[in-house]
């Protein structure tokens, strides 16, 4: 999943973002079904190489139900059965673990075994455009036998299955967020197109070979990940050995949240940091003085050893939906579902923090181009 890998995915990831453009244009206000539609099939088409059909929809669907879900009850009740474990025995809680797991399983098998119906097919014309997703890669690297091969079906299946969920749930809670921020930040959203312009020449869509190019855009990118920080505490850690810090005795195997949230939002590294303000990585140095990064793709993405796997598909398919948007929509300002002004911003509280639903104006300024 590291950028030489997922570079190969560019073209797929240029292409969700033109969709998902189109189908807001045509449907403003589904805007949040059209972020989690978008961001779902980019992981699985990558994923999978399928592109989207109503098969797809409904794997899609069933997908981000389950990553909803999932994440909802891993929330609400996870320090009640932490305290009084006796209780995950109550068919309440067995019957909504059963419904996930199969629709779990459903949601791994059914791409999986299109996949492998499709490799078959392909080796027998002769196809090769099936044979790119990764899904297909580690088939046949596992088929070949070659050094590092993926194991078995069911490994692949479960890694290719526990990809998924976290991938499109960031990535759609960060993508909503940018439309927040627009609409609610106008001369942020004004100067981040002025340079798309400045690019493209308004003649054609942003691509991710832009990239270089894009300065005050990718401030836009790292202004949003600290702010909203979609994984606000990350995955739980444990310490494998005792540690003192800053005082604190942290015994052996205790169960440790890296609070990211708290961190992107340090006055002391972030003045302001309730504001959304991207010219605040204009000139900032790469370090404080205290030698902590200051870039948040440092924090966001979690610590260590089981840090995200992968920040450069979801960097490159966050850019290239937002570039897209910019070049082609106007964001008007945003407010709550019955019209009222947003006082403050609220969000889901399950592991990954989903911005509550908004409506927002979207005026097309560039059809010509899509
Ligand atoms: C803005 C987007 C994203 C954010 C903020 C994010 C954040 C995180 C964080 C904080 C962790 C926990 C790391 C730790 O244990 O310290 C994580 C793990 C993970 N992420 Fe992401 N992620 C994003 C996008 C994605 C995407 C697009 C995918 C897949 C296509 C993905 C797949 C995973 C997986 C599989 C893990 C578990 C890794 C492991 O336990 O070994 N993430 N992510």
């Amino acid at each position: 999943m590291g950028p030489q890998v997922t570079s190969k995915y560019e073209s797929v990831q240029e292409d969700e973002a033109r969709s998902f453009v189109k189908a807001l244009i045509d449907s403003p206000d589904e805007l949040l079904s059209h972020v989690n539609r978008s961001m779902s099939n980019v992981i699985l088409r990558i994923l999978y190489g399928y592109s989207p059909s109503q098969e797809l929809d409904e794997i899609s669907n069933a997908g981000q139900r389950i990553t909803y879900e999932a994440s909802a009850l891993l929330v609400a009740s996870s320090r009640l059965l932490d305290l009084l474990p006796f209780l995950r025995h109550l068919p309440v809680f067995r019957r909504r673990a059963e419904e996930l797991r199969e629709l779990f399983l459903h949601v791994n098998s059914a791409p999986f075994d299109m996949v492998k119906k499709g490799l078959e097919k392909a080796a027998a014309i002769e196809d090769h455009s099936l044979t790119n997703s990764l899904c297909a890669t580690l088939l046949l690297e596992g088929l070949t036998g070659q050094p590092g091969s993926a194991g078995s079906e069911h490994s692949i299946k479960m890694f290719l299955g526990s990809i998924y969920p976290p991938g499109q749930e960031t990535t759609s809670a960060t993508l909503y967020m940018f439309f927040l921020m627009m609409g609610n930040n106008p001369e942020v959203q004004a100067r981040a197109r002025k340079e798309i312009m400045s690019i493209t020449g308004g003649h054609r869509l942003p691509q991710l070979s832009d990239r270089t190019s894009f300065i005050y855009v990718m401030a836009v990118f790292k202004e949003l990940l600290r702010y909203h920080s979609a994984a606000p505490l990350g995955l739980p850690h444990l310490s494998d050995e005792e540690y003192i810090y800053e005082g604190y005795r942290i015994p052996k195997n205790t169960i440790v949240f890296g609070n990211i949230w708290e961190i992107l939002h340090d006055p002391e590294i972030y003045p302001d940091p309730f504001e959304f303000k991207p010219e605040r990585f204009l000139g900032m140095t790469a370090k404080t003085p205290e030698g902590y990064p200051t870039d948040p793709r440092q924090y966001v993405f979690g610590f260590g050893r089981r840090t995200c796997p992968a920040s450069h598909l979801a960097e490159s398919s966050l850019l290239i939906s937002i570039a897209t948007v910019l070049a082609t929509c106007d964001i008007g300002p945003c407010f709550n579902p019955d019209g009222s002004k947003i006082e403050n911003f609220q969000y889901t509280p399950t592991l990954v923090a989903h911005p509550l639903p908004f409506k927002c104006s979207i005026n097309v300024i560039a059809r010509e181009i899509l």
